[in-house]
């Protein structure tokens, strides 16, 4: 059976290169945004492709209700076991690109760790947004994080390339293969990662596709104003208020406010 690297929640963090640390800068990072920018003070909020949720599980133990939104079967079950004994975290198995959930409107929403590429249709992104919309009250803030696009260049030809890591007892294989895609796709490229992990009692092989569009911050800011529930009020880069866009090193956020 193939299984996904979204399976294994601490094993992906390490294949997608991410420190643990960056979660609770970036928590840290997501309440100044709220201080300087929300109307409403914020209470409970919408995690967008959650995953496991590790910034609404920080939020939570500081008293914020936090509602998580995920595809992911074993993602979820993973943040419910991390969160057994928290209270005021709640997650639902949805897709993002349209959703609802059966919850009172939230006083703010994010999307952390640059899954928000994965949506590559206009359309997609805009019932996404709706969908937000609809569970936001008004004035609240979406905030969206996204990679620097700078230096990516469409893949034209089919790259391969690997890696080896070792996540606790497990060996893990990483092979990835950018594949092309068609220039007027808008998407970069079809990111196929494929991991062979070893752990000591068994051997599973995980496969996942990963199409890649990215977004720039006019594109955001049209989007946001073509699904009618959004304008966005502000960028930042790097989790800094000070440093421009220009000199961005890593991702941006752009900040949406409800109308
Ligand atoms: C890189 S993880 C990020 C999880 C979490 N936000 C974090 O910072 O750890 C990406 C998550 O997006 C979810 N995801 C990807 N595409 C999705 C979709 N179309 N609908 C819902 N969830 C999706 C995956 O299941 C995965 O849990």
């Amino acid at each position: 059976m193939e299984h996904s690297i979204y399976e294994f929640p601490q094993i992906f963090r390490q294949v997608h290169m991410e420190e643990p640390r960056e979660i609770a800068q970036e928590v840290r990072f997501l309440r100044r945004v709220w201080r300087k920018h929300s109307s409403l003070p914020v209470h409970r909020v919408l995690d967008l492709a959650c995953g496991n949720s590790p910034h609404g599980q920080l939020l939570a133990r500081a008293g914020i209700g936090v509602v998580g939104i995920d595809r992911s079967r074993t993602m979820i079950g993973a943040g419910r076991r991390e969160s057994a004994n928290l209270e005021g975290i709640r997650f639902y198995r949805r897709r993002i690109e349209q959703f609802q959930v059966p919850e009172r409107p939230f006083d703010a929403a994010f999307f952390m760790s640059e899954t928000f590429p994965v949506m590559t249709e206009n359309r997609a992104i805009v019932s996404h947004l709706r969908s937000v919309g609809r569970l936001l009250k008004r004035g609240g803030l979406y905030c969206i994080d996204i990679d620097r696009q700078d230096g990516i260049r469409a893949t034209r030809t089919r790259r391969l390339w690997h890696r080896s890591l070792r996540v606790g007892e497990a060996r893990v294989e990483v092979r990835g293969v950018h594949r092309p895609m068609p220039w007027y796709s808008g998407i970069y490229s079809n990111f196929e990662i494929a991991c062979s992990i070893r752990f000591p009692d068994r051997h599973v092989r995980t496969r996942d596709v990963v199409p890649i569009r990215y977004t720039l911050p006019c594109t955001l800011e049209l989007l946001a104003r073509v699904s009618r529930r959004f304008e966005m009020i502000a960028t930042y880069t790097d989790l800094s208020f000070t440093k421009r866009l220009s000199k961005c090193h890593r991702r941006w956020w752009g900040v949406l406010r409800r109308i």
